[in-house]
């Protein structure tokens, strides 16, 4: 049975049933580790996927490490079973934890693949996996002082994957800004931003350089007035609480008005998410729908993607 696996997914803490939603021809499931006997999907709510996975079967800890290492350099390993022997080939692998990380980052194509035991004498293996991190997890360089809550981690994390950041003299509108997390995130990274929400900003952040707010409706902010002035918009980012149906039509106006270059938008769910939704999202052209490890009952939306 184990030797059809052919693909396994990573779900996020507490997360197993929206994934176990997505994945077809389900093996097994091992904590948060899903065995799929089919090829590879796109799943939205997986934390790392393992394309491709190998079944290698193992003579010993050092003949485990020998065949991992002749297959790439780093690797990351789940585990769930036979701990103590896992965390000895883990050891015999050399691969030193990632550092947290200092926003903003440039990823070198990643080469991290992940493992888990699935016996004494076998292994499973992926050298192809979604995810740039350790399992999924991003840790980067906190700043406990200046943002006003933790919701930067969030964009930090969506920004890397997407590849790019906003640059010194960007122009970025931020809907849903309150009290300012993003935006005293896009504003770091030197672009100038306009940020919405019926709440008031924290003061810290409303009195920066470069940051306009406003007091408003997000939803009645319509490209037109941009349109007008011959202006362009860099970014545009969404946190708003709201139906994703919602989202999804302010959206599709902006998109349609070809006038913004990039989006990153969080999707929120009440409850069960439904999949109608998402998918209206994920036909979106060269777009992605991702649940990062910054997210809770949450995707982020982000358009471009390019593929890795
Ligand atoms: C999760 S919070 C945003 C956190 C923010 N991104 C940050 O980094 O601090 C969601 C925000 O959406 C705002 N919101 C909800 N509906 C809105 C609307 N129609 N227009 C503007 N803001 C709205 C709420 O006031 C709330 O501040």
């Amino acid at each position: 049975m184990l030797s059809e696996i052919k693909s396994a997914y990573l779900a996020p803490k507490g997360l197993n049933e929206l994934l176990l939603n997505e994945v077809e021809a389900v093996i097994a499931v091992h904590d948060r580790l899903i065995f799929s006997s089919k090829p590879f999907i796109e799943a939205h709510w997986a934390q790392n996927i393992w394309k491709n996975t190998k079944i290698i079967s193992i003579g010993s800890i050092n003949d485990a490490s020998k065949k991992l290492k002749a297959l790439q350099k780093n690797w990351c390993l789940y585990s769930f079973t036979l701990h103590r022997r896992a965390k000895l080939i883990q050891e015999k692998l050399n691969f030193k934890p990632q550092k947290p990380l200092k926003f903003p980052i440039t990823f070198p194509k990643t080469d991290l693949g992940s493992w888990c035991l699935l016996d004494e004498n076998t292994l499973l293996a992926s050298t192809d996996c979604s995810s740039p991190f350790p399992n999924g997890e991003p840790s980067f360089i906190q700043n406990k002082d200046d943002p006003p809550n933790r919701a930067y981690l969030k964009l930090f994390e969506a920004l890397t994957l997407a590849g790019k950041t906003p640059k010194q003299g960007e122009f970025c509108i931020d809907i849903g800004s309150s009290p300012g997390g993003w935006t005293w995130a896009i504003q770091k990274c030197g672009a100038s931003v306009l940020s919405i929400d019926r709440s008031p900003l924290d003061k810290k952040i409303s009195n920066l350089k470069n940051v306009e707010f406003q007091k408003r409706d997000a939803f009645s902010l319509l490209p037109e007035v941009f349109i007008k002035e011959g202006r362009q918009i860099d970014w545009l980012f969404s946190d708003v609480i709201c139906y994703p149906e919602k989202l999804y039509e302010w959206l599709s106006v902006w998109i349609k008005s070809g006038i913004c270059k990039n989006f990153i938008c969080t999707l929120k769910f009440k409850g069960k998410p439904e999949s109608s939704i998402i998918k209206k999202f994920t036909t979106i052209p060269n777009s992605k729908v991702i649940h990062l490890f910054h997210n809770k009952n949450e995707l982020t939306f982000i358009k471009p993607w390019q593929p890795a």
